[in-house]
């Protein structure tokens, strides 16, 4: 597979800042053109017509839903529903599960916060977390040891937000099957980066948002859950939209839809899944295999280069199928903080995390930007002696 080296595809649709070298994907990505003018659209469309043509909207939603499902290798449209954010998914199935007391679920101790609270809530409910350290050779070998018979839940990251450790969902996916463990995958920092086949690993459940690699806007996540997994979850939210027959507003009776959406209690996020559903156009288009080339590509030359830097180092696993979009590096002073505001002052979008800075560079990223970003970690770097 090619490296896209100065036009890599979808390039013309980033008209971001030359001031700026925007390497943050892992935390918020920028809009394509064209998901700004689907937003303009249909603000235009809202102001000018309101909701007359609500049926078109609803023909968007379904084309989302399409298009994630596509995105996650789902086997079917049915199997998505559309949440807030990733929070929430975890949230919902953690909440959701018939726990006993004695019951356990197994984590990692490099989580977002995010997927550790919902799990930790779980105490009061006489559940154990077991949390799986990742830092040995075999990270996958440390996450199966802990499961047992009472293991109900493995929940982790397919590559975690510090780091960028990405793990093989497959190897773990088939130990959650053959010990009868639930998978449920926070998804975030890897779907719209590399590719995702919830069937090839074995998913229970599946959570991302879509403001980082998908890049899309806050506020929409796509949830997937299988069929026998949904049934296992008791519901926690109620509302019209949920239901076998949303709309038909005079019926008492009502059953949770057989599909995720039993999931979205009320009104969807109309705007979010107009933008969405645009931004995920351009995966479409362009295809993950060359996505994911081209954010590999591109990690791969950050991670080089920055680590050949005089006091520089590298964080992030970059051997076998550890790598990801995802860059850390560690300046021997340890000031991360400073290096950051300095960075950030010099028009550099990353991040402090992980015990260094983080870097996340998507496929439309030009290797002029990358050469900027190495240029000014060197630069940032020389005001910290060590
Ligand atoms: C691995 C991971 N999970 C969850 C989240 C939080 O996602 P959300 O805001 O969609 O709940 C983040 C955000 O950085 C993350 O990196």
């Amino acid at each position: 597979m090619v490296a896209f080296r100065n036009n890599p595809p979808g390039s013309g649709e980033f008209p971001v800042d030359p001031g700026l070298v925007y390497l943050n994907h892992a935390a918020v990505a920028p809009w394509p053109v064209r998901t700004r003018d689907a937003v303009a659209a249909f603000a235009a469309e809202n102001t000018r017509s309101g909701a007359a043509y609500y049926p078109r909207w609803l023909q968007v939603e379904q084309r989302l839903r399409r298009q994630l499902a596509w995105l996650v290798n789902a086997p079917s449209p049915d199997d998505i529903a559309l949440l807030k954010n990733t929070s929430e998914g975890i949230s919902l199935v953690a909440a959701g599960l018939p726990w006993q007391a004695g019951d356990n679920l197994v984590i990692s101790n490099r989580e977002f916060p995010s997927n550790r609270m919902a799990w930790e809530a779980l105490a009061a409910r006489g559940v154990q977390v077991r949390v799986a350290d990742l830092g040995s050779d075999d990270p996958e070998a440390a996450v199966c040891a802990l499961l047992d018979d009472r293991t109900r839940v493995l929940a982790i990251s397919a590559v975690q937000f510090g780091d960028g450790l990405r793990l093989d969902l497959a190897r773990l996916g088939r130990a959650c099957r053959a010990n009868g463990t639930l998978f449920c995958v926070d998804a975030i920092q890897q779907v719209g980066a590399l590719a995702f086949d919830v069937q090839a690993i074995h998913a229970d459940f599946a959570i991302a948002d879509g403001h980082k690699w998908m890049l899309g806007p806050e506020g929409v996540a796509l949830f997937y859950a299988n069929p026998a997994a949904r049934d296992q979850l008791a519901l926690t939210q109620f509302g019209w939209h949920m239901v076998e027959h949303p709309g038909d507003y005079s019926r008492t009776e009502w059953t949770p839809a057989a599909s995720a959406r039993r999931f979205e209690a009320g009104s969807p996020n109309m705007l979010g899944i107009h933008a969405l559903s645009a931004s995920l156009s351009l995966f479409e288009e362009t295809g993950m295999a060359s996505v994911e080339a081209a954010v590999l590509a591109n990690a791969d030359f950050l991670a080089r280069e920055t680590s050949s830097l005089p006091g520089w180092t590298l964080l992030s696993r970059r051997d076998a199928h550890y790598r990801s979009g995802i860059v850390t590096v560690k300046h021997a002073s340890g000031r991360h903080a400073e290096i950051f505001r300095l960075l950030r002052d010099e028009g550099m979008v990353c991040a402090e995390r992980g015990d260094g800075i983080r870097l996340s560079p998507h496929f439309w990223n030009e290797r002029s930007t990358l050469e900027r970003a190495v240029a000014l970690l060197e630069k940032a770097g020389r005001n910290f002696p060590w």
